[in-house]
């Protein structure tokens, strides 16, 4: 009988924000009237939107994805003290359409061709997920997006990992899980995916007895594993 770790790949599933899609292209592509704030609120955003998903499913008091994403908008134009309607707008409007990192087509196809499953499974919204996906063209690709939503909780509640196994009738061992959020690694490797850590950014490693099978720069080094 094979352990576990010889077990072979069933299916890849990805995170989406920060894992697929650039969570900073929105204010990326308003910089110019953003000026030299743009990177501090870039930030902010992404940390007020996780922040919100935590308190939230701690409470199990539930809004979705969006919601906190344009409350934590709010909170970070607030904080730097930028107070622009039309630009709020337009930001949020970027957020459905992020870029996709450059390499994730061509990798995504390279693992569909080899027979794996793939998926997404996100805190985002399913609408949220569906104008990414589309507007980055791998509809295609993936046999499944799995939002949170369907839960009304959030990422690391181990139900939230559950949806995966539940659905494809896979031991947790059989999934390579991606994320570019250490956070979400731990939650993923303690429910027994084999988590990959997508570190995008060089950042310092934590929760360290919860750690990833791999740490990759980008998503290239999958097709070494696969
Ligand atoms: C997601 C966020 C956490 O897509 O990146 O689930």
């Amino acid at each position: 009988m094979s352990t576990p770790a010889q077990r072979p790949i069933s299916a890849f599933v990805f995170d989406a924000y920060g894992t697929l899609f650039d969570v900073h292209a929105a204010v990326r592509r308003h910089a110019g009237d953003l000026g030299p704030e743009a990177q501090r609120l870039s930030a902010i955003w992404r940390e007020k939107q996780l922040e919100y998903s935590w308190t939230r499913a701690l409470m199990g008091r539930y809004l979705d994805f969006w919601v906190l994403t344009e409350q934590a908008l709010d909170t970070a134009m607030s904080i730097v003290g930028v107070s622009d309607a039309a630009l709020r707008g337009r930001l949020l409007e970027a957020y459905w359409k992020l870029d996709c990192y450059q390499e994730v087509p061509s990798v995504l196809k390279k693992l569909k061709d080899g027979g794996h499953r793939l998926a997404i499974l996100s805190n985002g919204s399913p609408a949220m997920l569906e104008a990414a996906v589309a507007a980055a063209g791998i509809g295609d690709l993936l046999d499944e997006v799995f939002s949170v939503d369907m839960l009304k909780t959030y990422k690391t509640s181990q139900d939230v990992y559950e949806i995966v196994t539940n659905h494809f009738r896979i031991y947790p061992e059989a999934v390579s899980f991606q994320s570019s959020n250490r956070w979400d690694i731990a939650g993923a490797t303690a429910f027994g995916f084999r988590s990959v850590w997508i570190n995008r950014t060089g950042a310092a490693d934590e929760y360290a007895d919860l750690p990833p099978v791999a740490v990759l720069n980008d998503l290239q080094g999958l097709l070494n594993l696969a």
